[in-house]
């Protein structure tokens, strides 16, 4: 390995991570990407390779600069976790002795990371009935999970588990007609995808009503789980926001698992933002009663500083994760006679990251009461924003923000969707500030994400100030 250049990579990034710190470099310089290509030398470096070192040193330096910098206090964009600045040790072993974790005997060291963090999260959900966290290997009766590629792989891993318990013939017969998912019209998109994907059909998801604020209207569950059972469907699955993706507000968990529980229905909690509560003191307040669901995933790339992607899907009983996917491939599948443990069995993956090594590094750069305090810091953050809008009559805020999203518009120029559109683009072309919009209850809002850990109320204020000089110019 070349350490000169690697010191001389590292160097260039910790400038780019300093200068973003400072906030003297912009928090999105969006350029076309034709643009982009020619400053990068695509097509030559492609074709002939890096000439030189000096020639990979400005390719680095120039690809930084074309960044959405995180770095930067006034990234306010997007649910992806701001690393820490020793995030990458874990991304440069991997890339460099490329140890896939899903076969034990493929990666033992990643693959023992991940068994562990994965028995953390279940004793944060209070779900670990192994020994502890260095009991390995999954047990039908105990509580059990793994790691894969992102919350959208997550939650059709877990979908696929909810229908082989109602439909366990489905994996070689096909789906049968009456399976349905009950949810909030605001669920994930991909939840949507994974009925879609499994063959279920988008139509097989039946909305429940909810309030002003898209949270599940808790009686209206019945009424649409009475509504099924009159259309002669079977309820495959109950979903739960943990928290919605728009707003940051949670569904009412606890009531719901309850609910499933009367009616022996399977419980999946999309905890893929918010299930990091658990991780916090104050937070957690928000995901009672998670430990009555049967499945839940949970990103660590959103809220765990965990560079992505990061997600783990947990299994109450690990009979469940064991019968998602019917499959037996004789290479691969011979669970009693390896060492310690495969999850490729129960990935939608083969080969897959050494996902649980970035998840360990992130709590062992900081200790776990570090990540805590910040998943705590950053929520509170969000409620000291809302304050600070409230108390201003340019701007709606239209909920107590639960997590560390709020959604809000800017008033003062009408009531009119497309000018929050172009208030956003206005704003984020000036590169100073970086956030999102969407739509909730079927308005345009702009969107924040305070997942950066330096950002304070001091940059919340500078935004409010920047979002009222781009509306007047505007007008
Ligand atoms: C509630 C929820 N579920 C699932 C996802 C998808 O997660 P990922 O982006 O990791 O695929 C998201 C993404 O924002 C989300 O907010």
């Amino acid at each position: 390995m070349n350490t000169e250049v690697l010191n001389a990579v590292g160097e260039l990034i910790d400038t780019h991570i300093k200068a973003s710190k400072s906030l003297n470099s912009p928090a999105l310089n969006q350029l076309a990407p034709e643009i982009i290509a020619e400053e990068l030398k695509l097509k030559e470096h492609f074709d002939s390779g890096f000439k030189q070192t000096s020639d990979l040193l400005h390719f680095v330096s120039v690809y930084l600069d074309h960044t959405n910098h995180l770095s930067n206090p006034n990234f306010m964009g997007h649910q992806v976790a701001v690393p820490q600045d020793l995030s990458a040790i874990p991304e440069l072993i991997h890339g460099s002795i490329n140890n896939p974790s899903s076969l034990y005997e493929m990666g033992p060291a990643g693959a023992t990371c991940e068994g562990f963090m994965i028995n953390w999260m279940l004793d944060k959900i209070g779900w670990l009935n192994g020994r502890d966290y260095y009991d390995f290997k999954f047990k039908t009766g105990l509580a059990s999970g793994f790691l894969t590629h992102g919350g959208s792989l997550a939650n059709l891993s877990a979908l696929a588990a909810a229908r082989s318990v109602i439909a366990p013939n489905a994996w070689v017969e096909g789906n049968p007609t009456d399976l349905v998912v009950l949810g909030a019209a605001s669920a994930h998109y991909s939840i949507a995808r994974a009925l879609s994907l499994l063959g279920l059909g988008k139509k097989a998801f039946y909305p429940v009503a909810v309030d002003k604020n898209e949270v599940i209207l808790i009686e209206d569950l019945e009424k649409v789980y009475e509504q099924a059972l009159s259309d002669g469907k079977r309820v495959m699955c109950v979903v739960a926001n943990a928290c919605a993706t728009s707003s940051g507000l949670f569904d009412p968990i606890d009531a719901m698992g309850d609910f499933c529980q009367t009616h022996g229905l399977w419980f999946h909690v999309d905890g893929a933002h918010g299930a990091s509560a658990l991780v916090g003191t104050k937070s957690k307040k928000y995901v009672k009663g998670i430990e009555k669901a049967d499945s839940i995933i949970w990103d660590a790339h959103k809220m765990m500083r965990v560079p992505s992607l990061c997600t783990a899907v947990l299994f109450k009983d690990f009979i469940h994760q064991a019968n998602a996917f019917q499959q037996k491939g004789s290479y691969v599948f011979h669970d009693n006679d390896v060492v310690g443990m495969d999850s490729m069995p129960y990935t939608i993956e083969c080969t897959k990251s050494a996902l649980g090594t970035k998840l360990f590094w992130s709590f062992a750069l900081e200790g776990e009461r570090a990540i805590g305090d910040y998943v705590d810091s950053r929520f509170a953050l969000a409620k000291e924003f809302y304050d600070c809008l409230k108390q201003d009559e340019d701007f709606e805020v239209p909920y107590v923000p639960e997590s560390n999203i709020l959604c809000f518009r800017y008033l003062k120029h009408g009531d009119d969707d497309d000018f929050q559109k172009r208030l956003r683009y206005s704003l984020i072309n000036q590169k100073a500030f970086y956030i999102t919009s969407c739509e909730f209850n079927s308005k345009r809002y702009l969107r924040v994400v305070l997942i950066n850990p330096d950002t304070t109320l001091t940059h919340l204020i500078a935004l409010i100030k920047a979002i009222k000089s781009e509306a007047t110019k505007l007008l």
